[in-house]
């Protein structure tokens, strides 16, 4: 069975196909489905999000579809960024300029406490519904540290792996990362919900 994977990142899908072909699924990307859309994230929830790109390419196609949606919640900003961790700095912003902006509305804060969190939602051809969650807490550093990884990554601090994500290796940070825990949360779900058919 197919996997139609609702976004353009290949990185993405090739640490998605890690995960499923073991399962029996043929994973790839909705480009080499031959799909092309484009939806608007209009959800005030990852998991609204995750549905809504998810829901536009199973429209598309008789395949299995999964979406995720990400972000980073820092506790004394009320959640923010959430849904809008990717637009913070506004359209076309640079990481460097994201983390810019979130240190500078940190400046003043005590309460550092932050966590990543995924959305991952799963579409079955028939048009029932999977969606899962991972979360991984931290804090957010007063400076970057670290050149690995994308986005927050530099200002992130793991308190599971004591430093941050953009110190840690791929495979360190995929194993405990926020869409880590969503995909193998999923992962359980599919296992049992294949096993019981
Ligand atoms: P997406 O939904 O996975 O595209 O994530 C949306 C935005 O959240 C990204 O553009 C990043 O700014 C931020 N983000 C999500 N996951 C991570 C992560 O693992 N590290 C750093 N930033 C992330």
């Amino acid at each position: 069975m197919n996997i139609i994977v609702a976004t353009k990142n290949q990185n993405k899908v090739n640490e998605i196909k890690k995960i499923f072909a073991p399962l029996g699924f043929n994973v790839m990307s909705q480009e080499d489905a031959g799909i092309d859309v484009d939806v608007e994230e209009t959800g005030d929830t990852f998991a609204k999000n995750a549905l809504i790109k998810a829901r536009a390419v199973a429209m598309l196609c008789d395949d299995c579809v999964l979406a995720d949606d990400s972000g980073l919640c820092v506790e004394a900003l009320d959640g923010r960024p959430g849904v809008f961790s990717a637009r913070y700095a506004g359209p076309g912003a640079t990481d460097l300029e994201k983390i810019e902006k979130l240190l500078i509305e940190m400046q003043d804060k005590t309460n550092r406490k932050a966590k990543f969190v995924t959305n991952i939602a799963f579409i079955f051809p028939d048009g029932r519904e999977i969606v899962t969650q991972g979360e991984v807490s931290g804090k957010i550093l007063r400076e970057p540290v670290g050149s690995n990884g994308f986005g927050y990554d530099p200002v992130f601090y793991s308190t599971e792996l004591e430093k941050t994500f953009a110190q840690a290796e791929m495979d360190e940070k995929n194993r405990i990362s926020h869409r880590g825990r969503a995909l193998s949360a999923l992962y359980d779900e599919l296992k049992q919900i294949i096993n019981n058919e």
